[in-house]
């Protein structure tokens, strides 16, 4: 019995949520074993209401589950930011998710904008550190001369203190600073190494080391240090803007690529056009020993709310991801293989060229997958 965690969220969430939930009790009973759901009502609605955006008791609840299943965050009636900190990112450092794990893989049937490329072509994985960084939190915006402020950095790995004392005369300022340590990069980066190993032996590591030489100067050093270990992985560094060029012009390229957080943010909406759009692209949020969260990559979409036309593909594909992560390997392959039936049969969203709603497009994939035959 697999106790997961049900967050919807905002906008389109509750609806590509509640589609991935039925996907994977049709994979627990076509595989063999039981899911037992525990709502969450995290989001928007309930910040409105009460003001609380993570409860000690949320916590608590999602700390005794096995993974928490995300479906998106964001609403227009909050400001930007106060969501996607206090809840999404909140989630990922408390329960020190390091890996943002994103699959870059074109599915038999689907179109990609990238001219002559198959899903030979494109089947990569992007490992994004999830705990560093510019995400960190630390930066402040003022007018005056002078500011001292104390900010921190709290994490299970460290402690970090930033006791700033800014002295300017312009108008108005603004800073954020980026943080890397030796050891939240080592650990991320040891999984990009095992998981290469595990596929085609290959590791691209994005930096910027040749502007922001101190961050991602330590970045480096610990990717040729991790390396050391792993003799038969292939490595190569890329500046983020030619591995955007990259992305583009020979996918076929990679194999694993391993990224500090923002630049992992960025590349992975392009990785997932090239896939197909965002409305295919699963994301996996891991602590290899802790709990994980998976969500699909794109956001909330409040526009689209309660009108049925959203694809719940990604959210589903991220369900897959779940699965996978709890060693339910041959459900994880029949939920993949489900969507891209689904796609082949042309049982999909407006968005992909099809006519279905996401209540039909989920149904059809959990029927597919109740019928699995693996
Ligand atoms: C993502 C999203 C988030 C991020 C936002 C919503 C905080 O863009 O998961 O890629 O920047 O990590
Ligand atoms: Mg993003």
């Amino acid at each position: 019995m697999y106790r997961i965690a049900a967050i919807g969220g905002d906008g389109i969430g509750p609806e590509i949520l509640a589609e991935g939930r039925a996907v994977l009790d049709a994979a627990s009973e076509r595989f063999g074993f039981d899911i037992e759901w525990v709502e969450c009502e995290i989001g928007a609605e309930r910040y409105l209401k009460t003001g609380e955006l993570l409860t000690e008791e949320d916590l608590s609840t999602l700390r005794e589950c096995r993974a928490i299943y995300f479906g998106a965050i964001g609403d227009e009636r909050v400001q930007p930011g106060v969501l996607e900190k206090g809840i999404l990112l909140a989630l990922r450092f408390h329960f020190d998710q390091y890996v943002n794990l994103r699959p870059i893989r074109l599915l038999e049937g689907v179109t990609t904008p990238l001219a002559g490329k198959t899903p030979a072509d494109i089947d990569f994985v992007v490992v994004r550190e999830n705990t560093e960084d510019f995400y960190v939190g630390i930066g402040s915006r003022f007018t005056g001369h002078h500011q001292k402020t104390s900010l921190d950095v709290m994490r299970e790995l460290y402690t970090i203190r930033f006791g700033l004392d800014v002295e300017s005369d312009a108008d108005e300022i603004a800073y954020q600073i980026g943080v890397i340590s030796r050891e939240g990069s080592r650990r991320v980066i040891e999984y990009a190494f095992d998981l290469a190993r595990r596929r085609r032996q290959k590791l691209t590591s994005v930096d910027k080391a040749n502007v922001l030489s101190d961050v991602y100067g330590l970045w480096r050093d610990v990717f040729s240090s991790v390396a050391k270990g792993y003799p038969g992985v292939t490595t190569e560094f890329n500046y983020v803007d030619a591995v955007t060029m990259w992305f583009v012009k020979n996918p076929e390229w990679f194999d694993v690529v391993v990224t500090p957080n923002m630049f992992g943010d960025i590349i992975t909406d392009l990785g997932a056009m090239i896939q197909g759009g965002l409305g295919l692209a699963p994301g996996g949020n891991i602590n290899p020993v802790g709990t994980s969260m998976f969500e699909p990559i794109h956001g909330s979409a409040p526009k689209y709310k309660g009108m049925g036309v959203a694809n719940p593909c990604a959210t589903i594909w991220a369900g897959a991801l779940l699965l996978d992560h709890l060693g339910e390997h041959d459900a994880a392959e029949a939920v993949i293989k489900g969507i891209e039936s689904a796609i082949t049969a042309r049982a999909i969203t407006r968005d992909m060229g099809g006519e279905l709603s996401t209540h039909d497009c989920g149904s059809w994939i959990a029927s597919h997958v109740k019928k699995a035959n693996i």
